[in-house]
């Protein structure tokens, strides 16, 4: 599929079917944020691909109350935990190379939207869910000292799309040679 066609058609799925998704596929989508850019090249993204319906439900747990991907967590047959190593990406021999500090989250989430776009791509449906008690994730999933949960997505097949989310107009975003002069 054309990358612009991903972009343009994704949309966060919430409803899922809970036929499995096989593993060849799966790879394949994690293949593709393994190809994602990361500062200095530092990889410090690491995929943990839930199947077990136990811990699905426990991870679905440590949502925030009313979070809209509360049922896509239980239906969807798998659910993709982004897992990021803290202290690598940004710093050189310990020292933050820039004003930004650890870039884990930024590496983090190009990952994430590379999976997305290829899972679309194939027909599979995502949400990246941010809003969840991190450190009860870390013990569901057993994420060892110096990594940090970052996001989560179920991974599935889905019947509809929903219709499309609304997008600031281009001209509040965009300007030209400086901030806030119209391009
Ligand atoms: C960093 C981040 C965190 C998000 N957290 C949640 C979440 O906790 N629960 C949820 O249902 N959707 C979550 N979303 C999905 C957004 O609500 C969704 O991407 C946005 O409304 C635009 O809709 P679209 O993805 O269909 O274009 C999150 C998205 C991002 C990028």
């Amino acid at each position: 599929m054309d990358v612009l066609k991903a972009i343009t058609e994704r949309r966060s799925i919430r409803k899922y079917r809970s036929d499995p998704v096989p593993d060849d596929l799966i790879l394949r989508c994690i293949g593709a944020a393994r190809l994602a850019p990361s500062w200095a090249n530092r990889q410090v993204s690491r995929f943990v691909v839930v199947k077990d319906q136990g811990s699905k439900e426990a991870l679905g747990l440590t949502l925030t109350p009313n979070n809209p991907a509360y049922q896509a967590f239980l239906a969807a047959p798998c659910l993709v935990c982004l897992v990021a190593q803290r202290g690598v990406s940004g710093l050189i021999r310990g020292e933050q190379a820039s004003d930004k500090g650890d870039w884990f989250m930024f590496d983090a989430g190009i990952a994430m939207d590379h999976l997305m776009l290829f899972a679309y791509s194939v027909g599979l449906g995502t949400v990246a869910v941010g809003a969840f008690d991190a450190g009860k994730v870390e013990e569901v999933l057993g994420v060892p000292e110096g990594y940090s949960v970052v996001a989560m997505t179920p991974l599935g097949y889905f019947d509809e799309l929903p219709a499309p989310t609304p997008r600031k107009p281009l001209g509040d975003l965009l300007y030209l040679d400086r901030f806030g002069k119209a391009y």
